[in-house]
């Protein structure tokens, strides 16, 4: 596991841009594993920046999304399809065919794997230690299913939802099976309110009570993460 401690949360957020972009330059046909949340937003920015400056193209680019929201449709500005156009999709020149979300009607993980697999994989930390909305309880071995969002979870996430809003309690996931394949993992991790989760991340035991554990047996898993991030660690 590398881990890259930057100053604060622009220049974990450039860091871990950058690396996407590099990635992008080398192979310009990658399958990329992408997340939602307030964690990537700024380097779905970077992202669009260097595609305005013609360094790089989506135009061979396949993604795969880690979750999606049940009981809210593909369109609804909470959905994390919605989400993706917002912040990256409408401003690259990706096709929509290229794009891919999980949803009960496809084997998702056979999509992935017919693909070719995920080249490189973009992730956030729950304050659970959820990864994708693997919540703690789930199994090493899990493929993609529908999951109940666990309190933590909910409470985390309300902030995107306006007062009285339909807030989902159930999606889709990615398994933790779909997301250890990946052949490089990079996760970002910035926040105060993130560093009792990255400590055990990366100093407790692997254990499925932690699901972000497990990335401790990665063979090519970079953490990106800032000074707040990573004050818990020793
Ligand atoms: C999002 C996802 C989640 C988030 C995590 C952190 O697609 O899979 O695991 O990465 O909940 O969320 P933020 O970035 O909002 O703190």
């Amino acid at each position: 596991m590398k881990l890259h401690i930057c100053d604060n949360k622009s220049s974990a957020e450039k860091a871990c841009a950058e690396i996407f972009i590099k990635h992008l330059q080398s192979n310009p046909k990658a399958n990329l594993g992408l997340a939602t949340g307030g964690t990537p937003v700024i380097v779905y920015n970077f992202l669009v920046k260097a595609f305005h400056f013609s360094q790089i193209s989506f135009r061979h680019i396949k993604t795969f999304n880690l979750d999606e929201y049940l009981g809210i449709h593909a369109l609804h500005a909470q959905s994390y399809r919605s989400f993706m156009k917002k912040h990256l999709f409408d401003h690259v020149d990706i096709l929509p065919l290229n794009c891919f979300f999980p949803c009960e009607e496809i084997n998702y993980d056979e999509a992935i794997k017919l693909n070719g697999g995920i080249d490189i994989q973009l992730l956030g930390l729950g304050t659970n230690g959820h990864i994708a909305f693997n919540e703690p309880g789930s199994s090493f071995d899990s493929s993609t299913r529908k999951v109940k969002l666990s309190d933590q979870t909910l409470r985390d996430n309300k902030r995107f939802f306006q007062a009285g809003e339909f807030q989902p309690d159930t999606a889709i996931s990615m398994g933790i099976k779909s997301i250890i394949n990946a052949k490089e993992i990079i996760m970002l991790v910035t926040g105060e309110h993130k560093a009792k989760a990255l400590q055990q991340l990366i100093e407790g035991n692997i254990t499925e009570k932690f699901p972000a554990s497990i990335l401790q047996a990665h063979s090519n898993i970079t953490i990106v993460a800032d000074l707040n991030a990573a004050s818990l660690l020793s």
